[in-house]
């Protein structure tokens, strides 16, 4: 084994994570690194998981923690359970945690209470990005997992004015990029060459997607209600296509809103080729989601996030996304679409620096150059 070579332990647990570990492991294998792969359990329908899995070239996970939906707490504490034997076994050199989920944080709490043990240093990925605000479960993980990482890999250059105002050294800060974007590069060509778009019945930039699953879209009915009759004023004049998301489903059935999906065109979630070709043939997006924000401005197609704020501003800056107006309404969510086509018809924005495919390898050399050689207590 060369000395120069890395042991790395990658982390992925839910949906938006798979996109992002895929290309990074890749990334070690083609450096002669040994790239280790746990899977959470946080997501565990096929739908959420295994189709990623496979239409992504992921390998199948080294471990399986297999932990499953509970409560925050219980599901945080079933994590970290599950993973210190695994951590402890392995002893890479590198821990490499990915977004915002709870098994991003919950990982990196593990890591970072047996760093004296291990000498082992914990990356992460899509470092700095802040919503400023804390009901959202993301943000929580978010600020704890930079506060933990010895490495903060970030995906766009605001992000690292984010991490100093929290007092995090500049030389632990690293600009690589957007790995998500690697991925969506490598299957554009993929995407294009299916018939998503017209075997869905639809034409390509004659109607809006929409995603949904939020806490704050979907826990209230009032909320959801509100999400739901925009989507039906939009349908008035184009078609509305839905991948429903599980927890959004669970709270349509119980809070008895089935009706009002009617004029809306439902999907079960899609996996990552065909929700990639049904973005980019989008006239436009409607979302909460924090990925599709980037992949909409990555692909130059209008996008509206239904949320009160955003923890990707750069979508906005150098992308094509607009906020709906909040507290949404039907009305707010009906002009906010008809405003952003309109924007995005007028100018297509640059893509933002680092969104350019190559993320994965600029993440590499970053922990190639920072690579753990000593104690964490004299580093
Ligand atoms: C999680 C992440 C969120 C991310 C989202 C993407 C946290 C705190 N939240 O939210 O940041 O944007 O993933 O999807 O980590 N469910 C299934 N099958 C599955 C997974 C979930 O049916 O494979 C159901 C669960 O039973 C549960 C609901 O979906 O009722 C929510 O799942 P959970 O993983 O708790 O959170 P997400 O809303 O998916």
């Amino acid at each position: 084994m060369p000395t120069d070579h890395l042991k790395v332990l990658v982390v992925a647990g839910a949906r938006p994570n798979f996109m992002k570990v895929a290309p990074i492991l890749r990334a070690l294998e083609a450096a002669g690194h040994e790239g280790i792969l746990v899977h959470t359990g946080q997501h565990y329908d096929a739908a959420m998981s295994d189709t990623f899995f496979r239409e992504l070239g992921i390998k199948n996970p080294d471990y399986h923690l297999g932990v499953g939906t509970a409560s925050h707490a219980v599901q945080t504490a079933r994590i970290m359970e599950a993973f210190e034997p695994v951590l402890t076994k392995v002893h890479p050199q590198w821990l490499v945690v990915v977004g915002d989920v709870n098994s991003t944080m919950a990982t990196a709490l593990v890591a970072s209470k047996l760093r004296t043990e291990t000498h082992m240093h914990i990356a992460h990925v899509e470092a700095g990005l802040r919503s400023y605000d804390w009901r959202m479960p993301e943000e929580i993980n978010r600020v704890i997992t930079d506060r933990l990482a010895d490495l903060l890999l970030t995906p766009s250059e605001d992000a690292a004015g984010n991490l100093l105002a929290e007092g995090i050294p500049e030389a632990n800060i690293c600009f690589v990029g957007n790995v998500m974007i690697d991925t969506l590069m490598t299957q554009l060509p993929i995407a294009r060459a299916t018939n998503t778009v017209e075997e869905l019945g639809l034409r390509r930039r004659h109607y809006v997607a929409a995603t949904l699953h939020r806490p704050s879209n979907v826990d209230d009915p009032e909320a959801l209600a509100a999400v739901l009759q925009g989507l039906a004023l939009v349908a008035e004049s184009t078609a509305v296509v839905l991948p429903l998301h599980p927890r959004t489903l669970k709270n349509i059935e119980r809070f008895h809103l089935g009706p009002m999906l009617t004029p809306l065109t439902v999907l079960e979630p899609l996996g990552y080729t065909e929700m990639l070709a049904l973005t980019e043939g989008a006239e436009c997006v409607l979302t909460d989601s924090g990925g599709i924000q980037e992949e909409t401005t990555a692909l130059g197609v209008p996008c509206v996030t239904l949320r009160e704020q955003t923890e990707r501003p750069i979508t906005i800056t150098e992308g094509t996304n607009h906020m709906a107006p909040w507290p949404l309404t039907p009305r707010g969510i009906l002009s906010a679409y008809a405003d952003s086509v309109a924007a995005v018809a007028q100018a297509t924005p640059p893509r933002p620096a680092g969104w350019d495919g190559h993320a994965s390898e600029r993440i590499v050399k970053a922990l190639e150059d920072k690579r753990p050689v000593k104690d964490y207590s004299a580093s």
